[in-house]
């Protein structure tokens, strides 16, 4: 068996036992624990690289899940940044800038007549849940299996597919993400299979006269790139409308990056409230919740509250202002998607002169890679790929200079700033990555 590539990590494996005296995991999010050997601490980022405190270098195709569109250290969005500084942060007053990128969000996204901000992801899907409830007067929702939405309570249950088994033929179950999750809450999230009409218009039929929304990301941006199809989002929005539920499209990580009017764009179906925060400012701390005037002015006094000390930050305002003028006037989105089209069509090269089987979910621009024939269509499906592979190729990947999720429902993420230079480096390691990977399976058949 070839030897493993050399990388050493040695300065990261020090800072992590120095970190866990004082950070849970030595990580300031759960997510970014690798493993006590296998964590890595960054030194900087430039363009589509990232390096590491050992000096390593790496393609990134996390991108920090999603926001570095344009490439780390982008000049054009960090001068604007450095500008937003200059206004002087926050005032607990409002500022002109404001309404000139919610003008720039609602010229881009269908779906969006009005604009509110917050400062993550989490924040804006919360806004949003508790906007459509306050809009009307109903408590529960419906989610669909392998969805993420944030960090909060209401969106904090799943479908257990890992601990399921087809035979049988009943539902995953519904669990909680994490320890801490009120159990009370269970009965109000609503879970189905994605591009499943008839357990929709069911489950809709059962509950739709008490559920304030269905919240849906149309390409699941934690779960492979899974994506409905037209037709099931158009299904969506004709039950929703005959319930009275609003159709919110959670467009955290496809917003400002499939299309400059999100996924909603690419289907032609519009929500009632929708959910941006990623993309739209290149990694400034910003999120928006937008949606059709008469739902969005249930914002106020007696409606729904919504604010916080740090919405709407001049620096990350400012980001957000440039970095939506780039994504809308300039080609940075045709230009990213040409190079997920580039990476994908090489790397099935490199698969199918192996004869290895496989299939990509999602979007030229963010996507998810399969072991098997088909790309799953729900999270179900998911286990029929074989992720192990995956998982195994991709921590060769980490070794050859190639950032991945190391889980394989994390899609890949494409930014404007991968160059040919990425791209030739990317496919060397993942055709050495590839070969590593099978024989690491035969000297495990051979054992
Ligand atoms: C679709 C979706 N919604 C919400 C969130 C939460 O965003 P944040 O991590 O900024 O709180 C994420 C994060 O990955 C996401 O992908």
């Amino acid at each position: 068996m070839r030897a493993a590539p050399r990388r050493t990590i040695g300065k990261s494996n020090e800072q992590f036992k120095k970190a866990l005296k004082r950070l849970p995991l030595g990580v300031a999010s759960t997510f970014r624990y690798w493993g006590d050997d296998r964590t890595i601490y960054v030194d900087h980022g430039k363009g589509g690289r990232i390096w590491d405190i050992d000096g390593n270098e790496y393609v990134d195709y996390r991108l920090g899940y999603g926001p570095a569109i344009l490439g780390y250290a982008d000049e054009r969005v960090d001068a604007a940044a450095r500008r937003g500084m200059e206004v002087g942060g926050v005032f607990a007053l409002s500022t002109e800038r404001e309404l000139a990128v919610a003008d720039r969000i609602a010229k881009m996204v269908p779906g969006v007549d009005l604009v509110r901000y917050s400062n993550s992801g989490t924040e804006a899907v919360m806004a949003a849940l508790r906007l459509a409830r306050a809009h009307t007067g109903r408590d529960s929702y419906l989610l669909i299996e392998g969805a993420y939405h944030g960090l909060f309570d209401a969106a904090m249950w799943m479908a257990n597919v890992e601990d399921w088994s087809r035979k049988g033929g009943g539902d995953p179950e519904v669990v909680p993400y994490s320890q801490g999750i009120p159990q009370e809450l269970r009965s109000l999230a609503h879970l189905v299979p994605m591009n499943d009409a008839q357990r929709l218009e069911d489950t809709f039929k059962r509950h739709g006269d008490t559920m304030a929304a269905m919240l849906i990301e149309p390409i699941q941006g934690n779960c492979c790139g899974i994506s409905a199809s037209v037709e099931y989002v158009q299904l969506a929005r004709r039950l929703c409308d005959q319930y009275g539920v609003l159709l919110i499209i959670d467009e955290v990580k496809t917003g400002f990056r499939v299309a400059r009017g999100g996924v909603q764009a690419l289907l032609g179906v519009t929500p009632d409230v929708c959910t941006f925060a990623k993309a739209m400012a290149n990694g400034y701390p910003i999120a928006v919740v937008g949606g059709r005037e008469e739902v969005m002015r249930t914002f106020r006094y007696g409606g729904a509250a919504h604010g916080g000390t740090y919405t709407a930050h001049s620096v990350s305002l400012a980001a957000a202002e440039e970095c939506l003028r780039i994504l809308d006037e300039t080609p940075a989105l045709e230009t990213l998607a040409k190079y997920g089209a580039d990476l994908k069509a090489g790397m099935s090269s490199v698969l199918n002169r192996r004869g290895i089987a496989h299939s990509y979910a999602g979007h030229d621009s963010m996507f998810g890679l399969f072991f098997a024939d088909k790309a799953p269509d729900n999270y179900r499906d998911w286990k029929r790929s074989d992720y192990s592979f995956y998982d195994q190729m991709a921590y060769f990947l980490h070794d050859l200079g190639i950032i991945c999720e190391p889980d394989s429902r994390e899609p890949w993420f494409m930014c404007e700033a991968h160059d040919t230079a990425c791209l030739d480096d990317t496919l060397k390691a993942f055709e050495t990555a590839v070969d590593m990977t099978l024989e690491h399976f035969e000297a495990e058949k051979r054992a």
